[in-house]
């Protein structure tokens, strides 16, 4: 059983967090992992049509980001890899430095010092030198940095193809085969 860490936090870009939980909850033989920041129960509040509870039910299981006992929180609970998605830059600056102040931030360092796959979904425009120098760093340690920028070349018709595709490219990043993303040919 595949096992992914979703990790949420409050930056714009609630559809992503949410299309990508519903795409690895569809997925047989995978376990999702979810951790939900507080700021991102406030984004999802204001500017998702989905509600907190209606994402929480895509996971296998959820997690109090305050709970530095449980399993994310230890190299010895293993999983396929990390996504954070959306990730704001208090979040991108907290793991930049190493600072463990909640669990989506530890379990990020994990993911670091035990060489797993982690994947930050950034958003926030424009960028100041500090962030690009956190994502300098994160780059440096072993995450992989993929900005919530959606794609035009598939020439989507509606924000929810915009979406979808994107989620199937962050699916690609974590070596999970899907169908989502138009692929070029
Ligand atoms: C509606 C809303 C949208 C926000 N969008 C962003 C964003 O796109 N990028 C960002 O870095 N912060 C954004 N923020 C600010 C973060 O929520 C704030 O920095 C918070 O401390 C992040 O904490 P967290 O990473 O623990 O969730 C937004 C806040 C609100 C209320």
């Amino acid at each position: 059983m595949k096992k992914i860490l979703l990790a949420v936090t409050g930056a714009s870009g609630m559809p992503y967090a949410f299309s990508l939980a519903k795409a690895l909850h569809e997925i047989k033989e995978l376990e999702l992992h979810l951790l939900v920041s507080h700021n991102a129960k406030d984004v999802i509040e204001k500017e998702s049509t989905e509600s907190l509870e209606a994402l929480l039910a895509y996971a296998h299981t959820n997690y109090d980001i305050t709970d530095f006992a449980s399993a994310p929180s230890s190299g010895s609970w293993l999983h396929d890899g990390m996504i954070i998605c959306p990730c704001s830059m208090a979040s991108l600056a907290s793991i930049s430095h190493g600072c463990q102040t909640n669990l989506i931030h530890r379990a990020a360092d994990v993911c670091l010092k035990e060489r797993r796959k982690l994947l930050i979904v950034v958003r926030e425009t424009p960028f100041q030198l500090i962030h690009v120098q956190n994502m300098q760093n994160l780059i440096l340690a072993g995450a992989s940095i993929m900005p919530a920028c959606p794609s035009f070349y598939n020439q989507p018709k509606t924000i929810d193809e915009m979406v979808t595709q994107f989620t199937g490219r962050i699916l690609d990043q974590v070596g999970i085969e899907n169908t989502l993303t138009k692929r070029w040919k």
